[in-house]
């Protein structure tokens, strides 16, 4: 088979690695993919957004499956592009992929089939939204409607904040035409976790659970950032909240997208708030987690390419997935200033020095060829992106997973990286 994976940070590499292990699999293709991914596929220079050139690429090179990681080209429709050149593609289509891309779509959708969520309420008109300033109380949770990179949701401690900050997505249009409808929601209070599970138009089946960490700095402090760490399985979840969560939120929604024609096929990421054993939903994305797929991967020994093929053909439900029951670490590396402004190119050091069993999943890589070294002439790996690496390791305990992820972190250095010390940690 040949396969192509659309996609450049740590979640791709972690698919391709995976999929790497499929004896199925002939040759594999990313685009347009880093310097980690480039160790397991061919790299093609095509970013995902680039609809029309990755439908090109696919025709052109017999491509048999195609797999799409992250939310703006889905949310663009290149999975509806792919299918109608008959490429067969993982990935929701265009339609379903509203339900990452549009908070107010999917707060319609939880409300109408009683999908248990904060209380919200949407706004298209700027003096509206002033007139209902506070309107669930604070801090008041001001969401930009569409896509925004991970930042288009603000929590205002006070009115001036919640005037600022609705100033700055209706007035300054710093999240473009993603904050020309803003959702106001209730603050919830809780405990956070995420749960992804795969869809086909039958099937959901959450994979093990992962716990991640959002905030730049230790202990929870500063920026939200995309993920500086994850662990798998998480400890909040036991029997009875698993139960919960699918009795309440995992089968109507299966049952809310077969009412409502969503035809979704590919991964639903649940983000969930839970508080006194209640889980709410926070949001979705459809799409694997970045971090949390590095985790969930390793752990994962069922084949993901028999996994993929299963929810395309609407078959997910004679899948039976297997996972190790060792525990997984992930520790992000990521560029200083991040997720503020940083630098790229810096060379990174010391990958060589890592251990065997354990994985270094690169997000923002690039190889410099030897043009670009200088005078040393040799190629070598620099930084291209907020965060960087992701080192995963395993341990038959959390304790042992986090000790070697970090004994390992320390070997590997690149000018201003900075990273979490507390992932894992209990
Ligand atoms: P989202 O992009 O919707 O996942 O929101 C990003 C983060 O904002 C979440 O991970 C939560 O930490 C926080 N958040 C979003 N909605 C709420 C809410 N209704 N109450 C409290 N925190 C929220
Ligand atoms: N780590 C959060 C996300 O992938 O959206």
């Amino acid at each position: 088979m040949r396969v192509l994976i659309v996609g450049s940070g740590g979640r791709e590499h972690a698919i391709v690695w995976k999929l790497s292990k499929s004896p199925k699999i002939k040759k594999m293709y990313c685009a347009p993919g880093n310097a980690g991914i480039a160790e397991l596929a061919e790299c093609v220079e095509i970013q995902g957004e680039d609809i029309e050139r990755i439908c090109q690429f696919a025709v052109a090179n017999k491509i048999d499956l195609a797999v799409i990681g992250p939310e703006v080209p889905l949310s663009l429709g290149i999975v509806d592009a792919l299918e109608d050149k008959g490429i067969r593609t993982f990935g929701p289509n265009k339609k379903c992929a509203q339900l990452e891309a549009s908070k107010a779509f999917t707060k319609k959708f939880l409300e109408r089939h009683r999908i248990p969520t904060a209380r919200y309420k949407e706004f298209t008109d700027r003096r509206k939204i002033e007139e209902d300033i506070g309107i669930f109380g604070y801090p008041m949770v001001i969401k930009a409607d569409g896509l925004a990179a991970g930042k288009g949701v603000i929590i205002a401690e006070t009115k001036e904040e919640a005037e600022k900050a609705i100033g700055e997505i209706m007035g300054d249009k710093v999240f473009g035409t993603a904050g020309d409808k803003i959702v106001v929601e209730e603050f919830l209070t809780g405990v956070e976790a995420s749960m992804l599970c795969f869809v086909d138009e039958n099937t959901i089946v959450p994979m093990e659970s992962v716990q991640d960490y959002k905030r730049i700095f230790d202990g929870d402090k500063g920026p939200n950032t995309g993920g500086m760490g994850t662990y798998s399985p998480s400890l909040i979840f036991d029997g009875e909240l698993q139960e919960k969560i699918n009795n309440q939120i995992l089968l109507p929604t299966l049952k809310g997208f077969q009412e409502d024609g969503l035809n979704f096929k590919g991964v639903l990421f649940v983000g969930l708030m839970i508080k006194d054993g209640e889980p709410k939903v926070i949001e979705f994305n459809n799409r694997f987690g970045d971090p949390e797929t590095q985790v969930i991967l390793v752990r994962l020994e069922t084949d993901l390419l028999d996994i993929f093929e299963a929810v395309i053909n609407n078959r997910l439900s004679e899948i039976k997935l297997k996972w190790s029951e060792k525990k997984a670490v992930c520790v992000v590396m990521a560029a200083g200033g991040y997720p503020g402004n940083y630098e790229k190119g810096d060379k990174i050091y010391g990958l060589e020095k890592v251990d065997k069993e354990v994985t270094v999943f690169h997000a923002g890589t690039v190889m410099k060829t030897s043009k670009q070294a200088g005078p040393s002439n040799d190629c070598y790996i620099a930084t291209n992106g907020g965060r960087v690496l992701g080192t995963t390791a395993f341990g038959e305990t959390h304790e042992e997973g986090r000790i070697k992820a970090y004994d390992n972190v320390k070997r590997i250095t690149f000018n201003g990286a900075q990273y979490r010390k507390d992932i894992g940690l209990m």
